[in-house]
């Protein structure tokens, strides 16, 4: 008892040490800041501010063979003379590894040497399943595919590696993770999320800052995420992207802000702005969003990025402001501290005479500027803002690609399996067909070797497509494969049936090409009918039908859903992913993904799992093709001994709950443990159950686990009335698996 008491206090003593001592190195770097702003000019403060492109210091754009070639003097105009602060991005495709260092270090040779304060360029790039723009780096699933895995180890695995392969290529900072909340499927950046839910996507994605920043393969603190995109990008009432989204604050803070605010509390420090507009306020102009909830009630350090082109865009699109220098006034001035101009060095040009004409203050210049400094202090970059040769050898390494390989596993999600027809036997004669069979593209996604991810030929050919997994599995005579038809028409449709109906199963790999941001946008959700009418010829052949969907959004399949005996669903899950598939096929691996999203059944049912009580009544309900969190295993779970430890507690007290999962089949599995709370009653309509825990046990057979949970005022509370966050008296359920319990939650005096 008093070793235990012991050990409490000595761990909350090392606890506040440390914090102590985080506090005073914020503060002695604080002051450094603060000497370095004194001796800055104007002109060199609005140079940190400004963020411009590879392209617009470079000659020419370079080919398949040949690089792109950097404008040395382009180079020195924008670091040197403009003392710009920050580049990003990639000249058309991913580089080799020590040509990033050769470019990072020109630029780096000019900041630090030539430049009258030495100040580094920090340089940003788009690493969101690895790093994307480093040849052969280690792509993992996106982030869709990662929030399958229901798995925070392997998401802290994936931004671990993520990180350290950036490093290594000398660039420290990622904008990523996306978190937005995926609650429109039709959105092409539904992949970059991780799924509908809000606290599904807070639990990751503060483990993916966390792990990204304070990991042990990069020295602490040298590598930066950035959180995108502050918020609300993710819910366009008409599901393209860049369109507007309508919610209130209330909605707002209850579904969108919450993993920014968790994930600025776990220590991110540059937030990128949302590029469209809520209510009509563009992200980029909006004070209240940026300033008073981000830097002030959230209290966040760090730098606000805006996004590509937006500050331009509140006059060119929006047209917010009535010229292109009111645009730049109006974002500074809503909070926006750098921006992405990104192809030239006109907000440079308009902030200088804002500033010099007085509209803009030299205190909000310098509130933007130290905030920056803070992070390039922070991340190290005045010690040493060079590529470390040393780290080369941690890149693409063959534990990265075990780690990624585990990652796409558990992402495949098995959505139907009709008298077992999964796993396939070795010796079967397979037919597999369709157009994402044999493409490396599909598995992957935007942001992969290229803006699009859609080159083919780029792709890394080491790697295996489905179809290749395969046959490396059971070899090629099992194997027969024609892709029979493409994304959008037939090809060689006679010869695919004639080897369907010779076969023993169809193998049917359907989904969508590689796309990115706006490219992406479609106007239904429904799978091309060139896909589905293939579909029918392959169901018509009588032979059984596997459907493998690779895709970026749950493209709707109700047609042929109920006629085919297997459904397996692949988020884009990297380049490890058609191995993954191959093996959750084979049985390699036992499926464990469970669907972050809800897979609708058809394009305009957009009733998520969370719904309203409204959303359930009078006819209305929840009725899609597959819920959230549905996801099948080869062997059985079952659920025992819900207990909670009270059946009372108040506002001020914990709730502890446990459960007992049992594997009673007779395979080894894992299997993500989902707990449900729900709000009886409240002044603001609850919804039928949210997500309030998650956790994941592999079990042999016959074993069992018990999880435990716990459960606080951060689960209980919602915003209420008044936007603000709060608990009300009253009535919960807890679900877990089929079991659920009650507890009553009473008054404790108040928080
Ligand atoms: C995207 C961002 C991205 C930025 C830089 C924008 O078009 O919306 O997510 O980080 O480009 O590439």
């Amino acid at each position: 008892m008093k070793r235990s008491l012991f050990f409490t206090i000595t761990i909350l003593i090392l606890g506040l040490t440390t914090m102590m001592n985080a506090q005073k190195d914020d503060n002695n770097l604080n002051s450094e800041v603060k000497k370095l702003l004194d001796k800055m000019t104007i002109e060199e403060k609005i140079g940190q501010m400004t963020q411009v492109t590879i392209q617009t210091v470079s000659k020419k754009q370079g080919n398949k063979d040949q690089h792109h070639e950097l404008d040395l003097q382009k180079l020195e105009e924008v670091v040197v003379k403009y003392n710009v602060g920050s580049l990003l991005n990639v000249y058309d495709k991913a580089h080799e590894i020590e040509y990033w260092h050769e470019v990072i270090t020109k630029i780096q040779d000019l900041a630090t040497k030539k430049t009258r304060l030495k100040i580094p360029v920090l340089y940003g790039i788009d690493a969101i399943h690895g790093a994307t723009y480093t040849l052969n780096s280690t792509l993992f699933p996106q982030s869709l595919g990662m929030a399958s895995t229901f798995n925070r180890e392997l998401v802290k695995k994936g931004a671990e590696i993520t990180a350290v392969e950036t490093y290594a290529s000398g660039i420290p900072w990622n904008f990523n993770p996306v978190l937005d909340v995926g609650r429109q499927s039709l959105w092409p950046r539904l992949w970059e999320t991780m799924g509908e839910d809000p606290y599904l996507v807070s639990e990751l994605g503060s483990t993916y800052v966390k792990a990204m920043q304070e990991n042990n393969l990069v020295p602490k603190d040298r590598f930066l995420a950035c959180l995108k995109h502050y918020v609300g990008y993710s819910f366009p009432f008409n599901g393209l992207d860049r369109t507007p989204a309508y919610m209130s604050e209330r909605t707002l803070r209850e579904f969108f802000l919450p993993p920014f605010e968790a994930a600025v509390k776990a220590g991110a420090l540059t937030v990128m702005v949302n590029s469209g507009e809520i209510d009509g306020i563009p992200g980029h102009a909006n004070y209240h969003l940026l300033t008073e909830v981000l830097k002030g009630e959230m209290k966040f350090k760090g730098f606000v990025v805006s996004d590509w082109e937006d500050i331009k865009r509140l006059f060119t699109r929006d047209r917010v402001a009535q010229s292109p220098k009111e645009a730049v006034f109006m974002a500074v001035m809503a909070g926006v501290d750098m921006s992405m101009v990104p192809t030239d060095l006109s907000f440079y040009d308009l902030l200088l005479e804002l500033v010099k004409e007085g509209s803009v203050p030299v205190s909000r210049i310098d509130d933007a500027v130290s905030r920056i400094l803070f992070v390039k202090m922070k991340l190290g970059l005045f010690e040493n803002a060079y590529p470390d040769k040393s780290y080369l050898p941690k890149f693409a390494t063959a534990e990265n690609t075990q780690a990624n390989l585990e990652a796409a596993r558990e992402s495949i999600v098995l959505l139907k399996n009709n008298k077992n027809i999964l796993p396939l036997g070795k010796d079967k004669k397979v037919f597999v067909t369709g157009p994402t069979a044999d493409m490396l593209s599909v598995l992957n996604g935007g942001w992969t070797i290229t803006w699009q991810g859609n080159e083919e030929s780029l792709m890394q050919s080491d790697k295996k497509t489905v179809v290749k997994a395969m046959i490396s599995e059971v070899s090629s005579k099992n194997i027969i494969y024609n892709p029979g038809c493409s994304f959008d028409k037939m090809l060689d449709v006679d010869n695919a049936v004639k080897s369907a109906k010779e076969s023993d199963v169809i193998v049917l790999c359907l989904g969508e090409p590689a796309y990115c941001e706006t490219p992406g946008n479609i106007n239904d959700l429904t799978l091309p009918k060139a896909q589905l009418d293939y579909a029918k010829m392959m169901i018509a052949t009588g032979k059984p039908v596997v459907l493998v969907m690779i895709e970026g959004r749950p493209r709707i399949i109700t047609e042929i859903a109920d006629k085919v005996d297997g459904i397996v669903v692949a988020f884009l899950p990297g380049m490890q992913g058609g191995v993954a598939i191959s093996d959750v096929l084979y049985g390699v691996t036992n499926p464990s993904g469970k669907l972050p999203i809800t897979y609708p059944k058809s394009p305009n049912a957009i009733t998520l799992y969370d719904y309203k009580p409204i959303e359930f009544f009078d006819g209305n309900g929840y009725n899609p093709l597959y819920p959230f969190g549905h996801g099948l295993s080869y062997t059985q779970f079952t659920y025992s001994d819900l207990k909670l430890s009270a059946d009372k507690i108040t506002e001020n007290e914990e709730l502890k709950v446990s459960v007992t999962v049992k594997n009673t089949g007779n395979v080894k599995g894992k299997e993500s443990v989902l707990l449900y709370l729900t709000d009886l009653f409240g002044t603001v309509s609850r919804p039928n159950k949210q997500l309030k825990g998650f956790d994941k046990v592999e079990l042999a057979p016959g074993e069992s686990k018990t999880v435990h949970f716990t459960l606080g005022w951060e689960h209980l509370s919602f915003i209420g009335a008044s936007n603000s966050r709060i608990v009300e008296l009253g009535e919960f359920v807890v679900t877990v698996g089929d079991l659920k319990s009650r507890f009553n939650l009473v008054f404790g005096g108040g928080k």
